[in-house]
Parts: C-alpha cells; structure tokens; sequence
C-alpha cells in the first residue's frame, strides 16, 4: 500500500476515518515523555517511496507542534515520497495583524513553520479575515474544506424552522452560506460602538426572527464571550433560547458550560477538535475528499531533488 496515514493521539475516530476512506494503511506512532519534558518520537519504519498524511488536532498547539515537526521530519528521513498534514483545525490564525506594538504576527509565521515541515495542507474553514485566502498565506499546495454543506444538512435535519445568526459582520460570509444551503434565513448582528468600552449589538430585524428558532453560528468559540453577548441579546427580545452552532468548539477553559449557563438551548459543533458533548458534525469525509485532491498530485517531499 503506498499510502499511510499517521493519526496524532488526540483526534483518532476522525484520523481513523479518513484513513480508511484513503484506504491507507494505519501507523500509529509512539510518542513517549523523557521525565525532562523532552519527547521522543517513534515512526513505524516501513515509510520507503509511500505517501504519508499526518492528521493532527491542533487546538494545543504549543504542546504539538515540535512534535509534528519531528514526525513529518523523520517520514521523509525514513524516505517517504510524501507528506502532507490533515489539519482540521488551524491555529494561530486570528493573530493576523499587530494589535499592540511590538506583539508577533503569528499567522504567517506559523503558516511558514508548517510550509517548512510538510508538503501540502487540508484544513476545515481557517479564520481568514485579513489574510482572505490560504494559498495567499501558504506556498504550499493547501485545501480550504468548508464546512457550509455538512451544517446547513444538520440545520436542516434538526431545526428547519431556523433563522441563522451571525455574531458580527465577520461571520457574514460563513451564516450567509449556510443560511442559503439550509434555505433558511438568516441576519448578522450590528455593533455599535457607544464608547471606548462599550459595544451594544442589535437584530437589525427582529420582528422577522418571531416564530423561528434562532441558531447563532459562529467560526470558532474560544472565550465564548462572543457567543454569550448574543445570546443575552435575543433574550432581550423575547425570541425562544438559541442554539449555538459552531465549526471549531475551541472552549477556553469553561466555556461551553458558560454558553449553557447564559442560555443556549444547545451547542453543536463539528469534530475539528474533539468535545464529548457537542461533535454532531462530522468532517472525515470532506477531509478525505480534499486529501485525494492533494495525492492524486503526488506532491513530491521537500527532500526531493
Ligand atoms: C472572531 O473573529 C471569530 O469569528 C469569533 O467570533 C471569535 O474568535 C470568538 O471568540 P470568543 O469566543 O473568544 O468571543
């Protein structure tokens, strides 16, 4: 078999998934902590003239990422032809801009450190604000998978009396597209600004909203305060408790308990990154998909002449 996938430990059903619709083989690696915090990684050798996909969770990317340049590293060192990188979940990308003096702008400093360290990219709607596309950002070859289809499907499936709401004008271009495969409308929320502390959001049309269950849809969920601010919002106008429905449930520390606190009927997300409660959406297809777009290419190794 001349592909072989590489699944990181903390994303395994959907790795699994994916390998298996690549009908690639399987090859876990061993990845064991030294007492000095140092990591050694171990491959399975048998990686000569094959095509590796590493899949990988990168929501604590910190932790991972050496360890992922280790691994792709050592694929090709054991002479794989290949190597690209399932990442369904990419970080670091909201720091697109220097907010404050002096701080990184870590987007394009990440996406060169993964430019450096595999050979092509798959990931599930990155954050794009500033930088619009990923082959803007990346010299690699790179899939951008939208995860519009599979969630408007579940928009459809579950809530077909749905209006759609987006946070901020940010999320336009994701709520719009879904509200339109799930023909379901939608509204984005305005901000105004009432001072230097002080944000009000507002439904510009919330007669249109009675009668239908409103479902805020986001990109990411991270502090959840985005989330939660909405949610207080509709509360105020009487409208029924929403669900949150979100690609990448990144959750710092309580969040999602927070959003059911302040209110959510629900939170759904997909399984970019791994939540025991909310993964309702499932990416591997799609994933594959875009993977046998990369392959059939044969992108060959950096090593190569
Ligand atoms: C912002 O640009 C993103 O689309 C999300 O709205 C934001 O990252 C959510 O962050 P938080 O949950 O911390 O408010």
């Amino acid at each position: 078999m001349s592909r072989v996938l590489i699944p990181f430990p903390d994303l395994q059903p959907l790795a699994l998934e994916v390998g298996s619709r690549l009908q690639a083989r399987v090859a876990p690696v061993g990845w064991r902590r030294f007492p000095d915090g140092e990591s050694l990684l171990t491959l399975d050798a048998r990686l000569n003239a094959v095509d590796v996909v590493l899949v990988a969770g990168l929501r604590n990317v910190d932790s991972v990422a050496l360890a992922l340049r280790f691994v792709a590293e050592t694929a090709r060192d054991l002479g794989a032809r290949s190597v690209g990188l399932v990442a369904p979940y990419l970080p670091y990308m909201r720091q697109d801009t220097r907010f404050h003096p002096g701080e990184a702008i870590s987007a394009p400093i990440f996406a060169r450190f993964l430019e450096q360290s595999v050979d092509w990219l798959v990931t599930v709607d990155p954050h794009l604000h500033r930088n619009p596309r990923l082959d803007g950002l990346f010299s690699i070859p790179t899939r951008h998978v939208a995860a519009a289809a599979a969630m408007a499907a579940w928009v459809q499936a579950n809530v077909p009396d749905a209006i759609l709401i987006g946070p901020d004008s940010e999320s336009a271009q994701w709520v719009g597209d879904i509200a339109a495969r799930a023909q379901v409308p939608f509204q984005v929320l305005a901000k105004i600004r009432e001072g230097d502390r002080s944000v009000r959001v507002s439904l510009p049309d919330p007669v249109a909203a009675r009668g239908r269950t409103p479902v805020v849809v986001d990109d990411i969920v991270s502090s959840g305060h985005t989330m939660i601010e909405t949610l207080k919002h509709l509360a105020t106008l009487g409208l029924p408790p929403a669900t949150c429905l979100v690609t990448h449930a990144v959750f710092s520390e309580d969040a999602y308990e927070r959003l059911l606190a302040a209110g959510a009927r629900r939170v759904v997300s997909t399984d970019t990154i791994p939540h025991p409660a909310c993964n309702a959406i499932a990416m591997a297809p799609a994933l594959a998909v875009a993977c046998e777009a990369l392959l059939a290419g044969r992108t060959p190794s950096l090593a190569a002449p």
